[in-house]
């Protein structure tokens, strides 16, 4: 082992707004499959936040919470549509502000993405574009529900800053339902919602307007979105780095970049192994974010290897690292990096962590218990 990295990059401070995060490690939001009656985060949150954050990784960001019952992306899932939540999410910030880790919640809509058995209604989308994945012809949203929406993400990030998380992270990525909107291969409105990349983008502007309106400039509010679609008439990073510039100077406090839908059979969670050359699958989309905006930028996609992810950080390419599939294997991966303990991330990229019986991995579980 080659000894201590205490004194890495990846172990300094960045702040994202107004909160310090201790070092460049992200846990990239992934779904629990852990919520109980009405999506209500319980212990199994509890321990597995409070797993994370003593495993050393600096910020936290939660699965997808969704901010009303028609955005329900699948079972398991955590709700954020209650203010009745607010006492059952509080033990989750309380059990990572032990250390100096942070944590966010990840406010969502499954737009399309999703089951109507689930949603108890006709998917919603921008418009009534067909999903040939999950076979969902979605009903076009009216301009009352678009406000509503707003309003209902505004409402989920007020939830999550009562109930102390340290901030939001507005899901724009992976075809969902604020996806949808940016999209133009899923959004072919012609009122002020659709259209010209200032329409599509409206709907997430008003969010973070009105989150800033509600909750002050204090409080970190950050975004996931896609730089490409993969689809031929979808978002393409110029666009999507546009929308970044745009929301800049309402007061998003960081972008982390990702890509994908569905639809395009290719989506955001790339499986099998990698050499170190393909780490990162979606980083070359965030050094194009980095170049055009001052606030942080996250990479992602397949980053296993410590010298690589020293490296995305050594030379300005990105500010953080997330990370997904290798915490759910190794929850405490960072503290073993920070004392030479490892080198790379055992995680195979196998996906077997999708479990709806709760996240776990599969490569894990298969094996005897000793
Ligand atoms: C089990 C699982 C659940 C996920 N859930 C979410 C989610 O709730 N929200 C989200 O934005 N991305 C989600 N993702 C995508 C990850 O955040 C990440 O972008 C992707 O897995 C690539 O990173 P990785 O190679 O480090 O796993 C999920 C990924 C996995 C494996």
């Amino acid at each position: 082992m080659n000894g201590t990295k205490e004194r890495s990059i990846l172990f300094s401070p960045l702040k994202v707004g107004t909160a310090e995060i201790p070092n460049r490690f992200v846990r990239s939001a992934t779904h629990e499959f852990l919520a109980g009656k009405d999506g209500r985060m319980t212990e199994r949150h509890r321990d597995l936040y409070r797993a994370l954050a003593e495993g050393g990784v600096g910020l936290i960001i939660t699965g997808h919470a969704y901010v009303n019952r028609a955005g329900i992306a699948s079972p398991g899932q955590t709700a954020a549509d209650d203010d009745r939540l607010i006492e059952l999410f509080r033990p989750v910030p309380e059990a990572v502000h032990g250390t100096p880790s942070k944590i966010f919640l990840q406010i969502a809509h499954a737009g399309r993405q999703t089951k109507e058995r689930l949603t108890g209604g006709v998917p919603l989308a921008p418009s009534a574009v067909p999903d040939p994945v999950s076979k969902v012809t979605p009903r076009e949203m009216t301009e009352g529900e678009i406000h509503g929406l707003v309003r209902d993400f505004i409402q989920a990030a007020r939830r999550a800053a009562a109930a102390g998380f340290d901030g939001v992270q507005i899901h724009a990525a992976h075809g969902y339902l604020l996806s949808g909107f940016l999209s133009p291969h899923t959004n072919r409105r012609t009122d002020a919602w659709g259209g010209s990349t200032e329409n599509r983008a409206r709907v997430v502007v008003e969010i973070l307007a009105g989150i800033r309106a509600e909750l002050g400039r204090k409080f970190p509010v950050i975004m996931k979105i896609n730089a490409s679609d993969f689809l031929p008439s979808g978002l393409e990073p110029e666009e999507a780095i546009a929308v970044a510039r745009r929301l800049e100077p309402l007061g998003l406090d960081g972008v982390e970049v990702s890509g994908g839908m569905a639809e395009a059979g290719r989506g955001s969670v790339w499986p099998g192994l990698r050499t170190e050359d393909e780490e990162g699958y979606f980083v070359g989309d965030a050094v194009r974010f980095k170049a055009a905006l001052k606030i942080p930028v996250f990479g992602l996609g397949g980053i296993r290897t410590f010298r690589v992810m020293e490296r995305f950080v050594q030379e300005g390419r990105v500010d953080f690292i997330s990370l997904s599939r290798p915490l759910v294997r190794e929850p405490d991966l960072v503290r073993r990096f920070r004392l030479g303990q490892a080198e790379r991330s055992a995680c195979l990229s196998c996906n077997k962590c999708f479990n709806p019986r709760g996240l776990s991995c599969g490569d894990l579980r298969k094996r005897p218990s000793p």
